[in-house]
């Protein structure tokens, strides 16, 4: 979508979207009296989202025109600009929509970035795989061009603006990772996106291959890719705009590009959605896709521990024990508890190899999470109430919810090995989301640390506003606005 500006509506206009607030300040006066009267004859309240269409603009000429309200300015939050703009785009690509002119003013471009995400979040093409007719159909409903129509906008406006369809086209390329099955969407190819990802914004990379990974010892990754047909594989990605001045901030995302739960497999309800198992894995290539183009002043580096977990004769064995990077031993007590075992070697990693300031991890991992919080909000754990309380602001501000959970002294005792040093389950079969997390603090030792459970958010059974049935891309926004907003 290329974007456009503008400083009063044409009269060649097809498409135009009219926000407006109970006042009718962002109305053009052409339209003002006309919509007045709807008021009051009682056609529009003026409750946010409720609308009105014209056919016909004020020359006489055909265009379709949508007043669209947004309720009572000062009732109104940056969160419902976005939902209730993206409800707005969502309607008008019922039919095709090549280009669009959007009139905004002040009381608008306030939340200027809000509505650059909002403009390109809703307009994700969920035709991913289709041809032929569905494909061009979906793709007229594409909108390749926006007008913003603007007598006030100034430079930081735009800019922000230009910032929030950046971060929007990211989330859109994640979502589209994540939806792809794990035929298409796998080690290899996964890396590969990581290669273009990191040579388009000049990021360094490392790949750490199978062998690599063996003469590393890196164990418990090792034996969750037991049972695949590719090498499982270590991303590493270093953003370092501050060199030395500044210890990194460490992004881990499970990678698990279809998880099959191995030896104790999945049942059939569900298992089809697990390619979605790489979720936390493309939330931290959508981080690094965005840290140059928004000229992030922090240091970061991204690790992303990447398998599938399939069964085959080589699948590690409810029972085995592994020797995990750091060198700490584990029971495998449950084969499908294998995104902990992936991030606690990529978590090491980071540990042995750079100084970190603190650790993020990032993954699809409890069911338990999804019972406990449904599926609209990510479990928040941590070690540090201060980096908690800024991910809360970051999840206020993005509108990607998070709920705090506990980690409790019983949850590790929980997880004692009978003759290893950890079993990677509690077997008591409560707080799944809790011992899941305290297994991988284990890993963390003292680095301040927060781990988020997206299982549920990653690809929720009822997509809100400004997502589309599958994958949300939840996280980048989160992640980087966390990014953004250290001082
Ligand atoms: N990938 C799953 C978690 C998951 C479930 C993600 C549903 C998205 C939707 C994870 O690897 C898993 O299987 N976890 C087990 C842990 C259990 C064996 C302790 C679970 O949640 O049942
Ligand atoms: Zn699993
Ligand atoms: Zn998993």
């Amino acid at each position: 979508m290329k974007s456009a500006y503008k400083k009063v509506l044409s009269d060649k206009e097809k498409v135009v979207l009219i926000p407006f607030f109970k006042d009718y300040a962002n109305v053009p006066a052409a339209y003002q009296q006309w919509l007045k009267d709807r008021s009051k004859a009682g056609i529009l309240g003026g409750k946010r989202d409720e609308h009105l269409s014209l056919y016909l603009n004020a020359a006489g000429q055909p265009c379709k025109i949508l007043f669209y309200c947004f309720g009572a300015e000062e009732e109104i939050k940056a969160k419902q600009i976005r939902s209730s703009l993206a409800l707005a785009i969502k309607s008008l690509r019922q039919q095709p929509l090549p280009e669009l002119a959007l009139v905004l003013n002040n009381q608008f471009l306030k939340y200027s970035q809000e509505i650059g995400e909002a403009l390109a979040l809703s307009n994700y093409n969920t035709a991913l795989f289709k041809t032929g007719q569905d494909r061009k159909e979906a793709e007229e409903k594409v909108i390749k061009k926006i007008t913003i129509v603007s007598r006030d906008i100034d430079k930081v406006q735009k800019y922000n603006l230009e910032e929030g369809l950046k971060i929007g086209f990211a989330v859109n390329e994640i979502r589209d990772l994540i939806n792809s099955p794990h035929n298409l969407v796998n080690e290899i190819t996964f890396a590969k996106k990581a290669e273009e990802v990191c040579a388009k914004n000049k990021i360094r990379l490392k790949i750490f291959e199978r062998r690599d990974l063996e003469k590393m010892k890196m164990g418990a990754l090792l034996a969750v890719n037991g049972g695949s047909k590719h090498g499982a594989k270590l991303i590493v990605m270093e953003y370092l705009p501050l060199g030395r001045r500044q210890d990194p901030v460490v992004l881990v995302g499970k990678g698990v590009t279809f998880d099959t739960g191995g030896v104790n497999i999945k049942p059939t309800a569900g298992l089809a959605e697990m390619h979605m198992d790489m979720a936390g894995a493309a939330a931290v290539l959508g981080v690094f896709m965005l840290l140059r183009e928004l000229e992030i002043q922090q240091n970061v580096i991204g690790i992303i521990p990447l398998t599938d977990n399939a069964l085959d004769a080589g699948s590690q064995k409810p029972s085995d024990v592994i020797t995990s990077y750091c060198g700490k031993t584990i029971e495998v007590g449950n084969t499908d508890a294998e995104g902990r075992l992936i991030l606690a070697d990529g978590i090491s990693y980071a540990l042995k190899n750079y100084k970190v300031s603190a650790i993020i991890d990032i993954a699809t991992l409890t069911g338990a999470c999804i019972v406990a919080l449904g599926d609209q909000m990510a479990g928040l754990f941590g070690n540090n109430d201060q980096m908690k309380q800024r991910l809360k602001n970051a999840a206020l501000e993005t509108d990607e919810e998070v709920w705090e959970m506990p980690i409790h002294e019983t949850h590790h005792k929980g997880l004692k090995g009978k003759f290893a040093d950890l079993n990677n389950v509690d077997n008591s079969g409560m707080a799944g989301a809790c011992t899941a997390a305290a297994f991988i603090e284990e890993f963390v030792d003292k680095t301040d640390w927060i781990h988020l459970d997206i299982a549920g958010p990653a690809m929720p059974k009822k997509p809100k506003d400004i997502d589309f049935q599958g994958a949300t891309g939840f996280g980048v926004r989160l992640l980087t606005r966390f990014l953004q907003n250290i001082k």
